[in-house]
């Protein structure tokens, strides 16, 4: 039976205690960045290892802070990946640098590091690795290369809380690198404020610059000045930005992250129930895990083998949609969309393992919220619309050994 109701493809997991941390900051009448925010750093901070964590408004502000502590300049080059979301390659854009992307591993989504070396030249200042879906990238062989050319690392990490690459938390600091890792607290991620990111890192030059510019370039602390230990007198140093995270949202923030544990194992076990109802299908192959890492979550991407269906994604997803079942799909890559195919004149296939996997990508909903009855609603459209389209003769679809990071994809 399809469900009755849509299922949407992803909701917060809110309850009392953010409106209680909400409603706290209203009564002490301190709404924009104050003492909330400094526990939200605080705690977070901690949570994940790093020295310095500053609370932000997004993301990608985090990633334009980092490349302009970094002291990125027009003509620079940072290489990432073109499977991701716009802001990865939109912050290098805003100094008139330009993105260099590498393909990804099949799977994984991931950026390859083996393909990092070919693209670096005398321009190239930094390396944005993305750990698409909470799966982390391949850190240590981009960490080795990063030290060997002297590049900045800047870990987008908007899908990578909580998160471990091997036995190292998502969050703590690469030995002998200038590096940042960058968080978002967007409405669908694993822990939201709204709007809202988190901007990482143990070295403390680079962290009070990111503190400075993120508020206008004034003066250290300048959010005290309305304070008991502030006073009116403020000094430019820099023209800055307007980054800083309010009260309100790290009210939410501070919620988040005191059942982010439960949140996470939540969607781990809808992860675990959708490998069970499509392992060894012949339409799908299943989103890659590390067995020395751990996954975040906050996507489950199945790759539809179109050989095998009579339907593309695009009708595969609106056939879950005629049965109540919101899908999204993760990425369109940024060398198909229009800015950057025309600016750089790229066609599809100069990343064609980024091109092909996106053709075949479906993100189910994952999120902790969601019900039992909900999970087994998702499974059983997702294998009607598979049996009804698929094709008279199957072909079996071996994992391959991803020769880069050792693992079947
Ligand atoms: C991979 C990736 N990087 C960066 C961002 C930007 O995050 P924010 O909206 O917090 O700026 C997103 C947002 O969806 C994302 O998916």
């Amino acid at each position: 039976m399809p469900r009755s109701t849509f299922l949407p493809f992803a909701l917060p997991d809110t309850d009392g205690t953010e409106l209680q941390q909400v409603a706290e900051a209203l009564e002490k009448g301190w709404l924009t960045t104050g003492p909330k925010t400094k526990q939200f750093e605080k705690e977070f901070g901690d949570r994940v290892g790093a020295k310095h964590a500053i609370a932000l408004n997004s993301c990608t502000a985090a990633m334009h802070l980092a490349l302009e502590a970094i002291g990125l300049q027009p003509g620079d080059e940072v290489i990432t990946s073109p499977y991701t979301f716009a802001a990865t390659a939109e912050v290098i854009r805003y100094f008139d640098a330009t993105p260099v992307f590498v393909d990804v591993s099949a799977g994984c989504f991931n950026m390859r590091p083996d393909l990092i070396e070919a693209a670096i030249t005398a321009k190239t200042k930094a390396i944005i690795p993305i750990h698409i879906a909470g799966l982390p990238a391949d850190l240590d062989p981009i960490a080795e290369i990063a030290r060997k050319y002297n590049l900045a690392i800047i870990e987008d990490a908007a899908h990578a809380f909580p998160c471990h690459y091997k036995n190292r938390q998502i969050g703590t600091a690469l030995d002998g690198l200038k590096h940042f890792i960058c968080y978002s607290f967007y409405a669908t991620k694993t822990i939201t404020t709204g709007e809202g990111g988190m901007l990482c890192t143990d070295n403390d030059e680079f962290a009070d610059r990111c503190r400075i510019m993120a508020l206008h370039g004034i003066s250290r602390d300048a959010w005290k000045r309305y304070t008991a230990e502030g006073t009116w007198y403020y000094e430019i140093v820099a023209p800055g930005y307007k980054y800083n995270l309010t009260d309100i949202a790290s009210g939410l923030g501070l919620a988040q992250l005191a059942k982010a544990d439960r949140m996470w194992q939540r969607r781990h076990d809808i992860a675990q129930r959708y490998h069970q109802a499509f392992q060894n299908h012949p339409a799908f192959q299943l989103p890659v895990d590390r067995s020395d890492c751990q996954h975040a979550w906050h996507l489950y991407i199945l790759r539809l083998n179109l050989d095998n269906l009579t339907i593309d994604r695009a009708k595969f997803y609106d056939e879950l949609k005629l049965r109540n079942i919101g899908a999204s799909v993760h990425f369109i890559p940024l060398h198909i969309h229009p800015y950057y195919r025309d600016k750089y004149g790229y066609t599809p296939q100069d990343y064609p393992v980024a091109y092909g996997e996106y053709t075949r990508a479906l993100s189910l909903p994952i999120y902790s919220k969601m019900t039992d009855g909900d999970v087994a609603d998702v499974i059983e459209a997702v294998l009607d619309v598979a049996k009804m389209y698929a094709t008279e003769q199957s072909t079996t679809v071996q994992p391959k050994t991803c020769s880069n990071c050792k693992i079947p994809c």
